[in-house]
């Protein structure tokens, strides 16, 4: 099938997976449309034909799709458009999060084609998976859209909804966010750029200081972004979290593609 338009669409607070998406589409198309469904704000819904394609990417958080992220890809409506799945994860374990996805966007008219699962620095423990993707991953995603490419052009349009096969059980696993809270500290400038770029508008836009611990997933956007490096986790639960990732992060993972 000849792909008039491709479009990245991506929920990315920290970057990760947006530095996926933009490797896959950059070599899929020289000029991919991108839809960033990360900052705060109303969005209109968007729709996609059947000679277009979406490549849709997330984080995973608990193993699972980001319930804000879950919400905001039911903006996107398909038409048997193809799309092809990607999550970034912090080399612990993806579980669910694709199989997620995959059922999110059959049900909003996609027909899923592809996926990836690629291990990314841990946001919240950055020494983990330091670095990745790296460029053994970048080169697995080169041979992935290489092949992807080729994909496209044999579609044929009466393959059956559901044939991409994608890990994950249901029920999924139950996610109810991670124990850890946000807080500004005393070099907080109130310069308002968390404010901005809040995924979930959980920071006070009168006094910035402020977080909305029951809004916050922590995305650990604003701790990214601050530029006076104001907003952190308290160093000691941080050093709890590490102590027990580590032992469940110390193998290294590797990227997974499913093609159908
Ligand atoms: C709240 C939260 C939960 C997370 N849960 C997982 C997880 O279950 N498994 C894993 O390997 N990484 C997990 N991570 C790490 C992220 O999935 C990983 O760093 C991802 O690449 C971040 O993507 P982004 O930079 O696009 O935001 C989690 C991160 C956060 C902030």
């Amino acid at each position: 099938m000849n792909i008039r338009q491709i479009t990245s669409v991506y929920f990315s607070p920290t970057g990760n997976t947006k530095t996926v998406m933009e490797l896959i589409a950059g070599q899929l198309s020289d000029c991919p449309a991108r839809l960033d469904l990360t900052g705060p704000g109303k969005r209109p819904e968007y729709h996609f034909l059947e000679n277009e394609a979406v490549l849709v990417g997330v984080p995973v958080y608990g193993g699972r799709v980001p319930a804000v992220a879950a919400e905001r890809l039911k903006k996107l409506h398909g038409r048997r458009t193809a799309a092809v799945l990607v999550v970034t994860y912090g080399n612990r374990a993806y579980e669910d999060a694709l199989l997620e996805l995959k059922l999110i966007l059959i049900r909003q008219g996609f027909r899923p084609v592809a996926a990836a699962a690629v291990p990314a620095e841990h946001n919240i423990v950055r020494s983990i998976a330091q670095g990745r993707p790296d460029k053994q991953d970048r080169k697995k995603l080169k041979y992935f859209t290489r092949d992807l490419g080729r994909r496209f052009w044999e579609l044929e349009s009466n393959y059956r909804i559901g044939d991409l096969k994608t890990p994950g059980s249901r029920p999924f696993r139950k996610y109810h966010g991670v124990p850890l809270k946000i807080k500004a500290g005393p070099s907080c400038k109130k310069c308002g750029l968390c404010v901005q770029n809040c995924p979930v508008q959980a920071i006070s836009r009168t006094d910035p200081k402020i977080t909305d611990s029951e809004r916050c997933m922590v995305c650990m956007r604003c701790v990214r972004q601050c530029p006076s490096g104001a907003r952190r986790i308290h160093p000691v639960m941080l050093l709890a979290v590490k102590q027990k990732l580590k032992k469940v992060c110390a193998e290294r993972k590797e990227a997974e593609f499913f093609m159908v």
